[in-house]
């Protein structure tokens, strides 16, 4: 079949049902782009479209199935909640040496920009059959399908690591329970203010293949 991510040439044969399948499946892994607050525009996020982002979050592989991964979904006023928890948490946190006014600012900004965050956390299992590592790496298959749904309805969506999330103070302050949960990041959702949408660029896979036959 024909390897380019051009599958619209009129002069080729049409494409049997497995090669449609695949060739959706590259346009949707291979279009989705991260795309910041700032480059969000006023649209609100719909109720169905949270709902569809956040069903199929909930459809990642877990081992053991512990489904570790929870949503706290912040929109309109819960979202100056969060800025002002994570701007206090930030000025306590971080060294007077350290301390940027400029990141201080941009906290609360862009919370408000996008129309909806997600804190996205990890709720370790409490038998602790399954190692931490997994359950981290189930969260992320979860975001992963997030950024897949929102980048195929055409929104914007961005995860942000500020260190701040990883404190144990952003974990009781979402009223996570257990000591061992964690915040893994805030996945901010809303719609791209730009109508062309982000180009993106990865190295050669082939550099990062090592194949063992024999
Ligand atoms: C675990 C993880 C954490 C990330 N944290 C941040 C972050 O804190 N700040 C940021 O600008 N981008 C963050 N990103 C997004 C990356 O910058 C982005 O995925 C990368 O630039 C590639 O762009 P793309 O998503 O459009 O392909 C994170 C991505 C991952 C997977």
């Amino acid at each position: 079949m024909n390897s380019s991510s051009d599958f619209s040439d009129p002069a080729l044969p049409p494409l049997d049902p497995l090669s449609l399948r695949l060739a959706a499946a590259n346009a949707l892994i291979r279009r989705r782009r991260t795309i910041k607050p700032h480059d969000m525009d006023e649209r609100p996020v719909a109720t169905q479209h949270l709902a569809a982002i956040l069903e199929n979050a909930n459809w990642a592989p877990s081992h053991g199935m512990t489904e570790p991964w929870r949503f706290f979904v912040f929109t309109e006023d819960g979202r100056q909640r969060l800025a002002d928890f994570c701007q206090h948490l930030y000025r306590q946190i971080t060294p007077e040496h350290e301390f940027k006014s400029s990141k201080y600012e941009k906290l609360p900004s862009q919370m408000l920009k996008a129309p909806v965050v997600i804190a996205v956390a990890m709720k370790r299992q409490a038998s602790e059959k399954i190692a931490e590592i997994e359950e981290i790496e189930a969260v992320a298959c979860a975001i992963q399908n997030m950024y897949l749904t929102a980048s195929a309805l055409g929104m914007a969506a961005f995860w942000s690591t500020p260190p701040l999330i990883y404190r144990d103070e952003m974990r009781q302050w979402l009223g996570l329970s257990d000591a061992r949960d964690k915040c893994l990041g805030l996945f901010y959702l809303g719609w791209p203010a730009s109508e062309e949408w982000p180009q993106g660029k990865r190295d050669d896979v082939t550099a990062k293949v090592v194949h063992i036959m024999k």
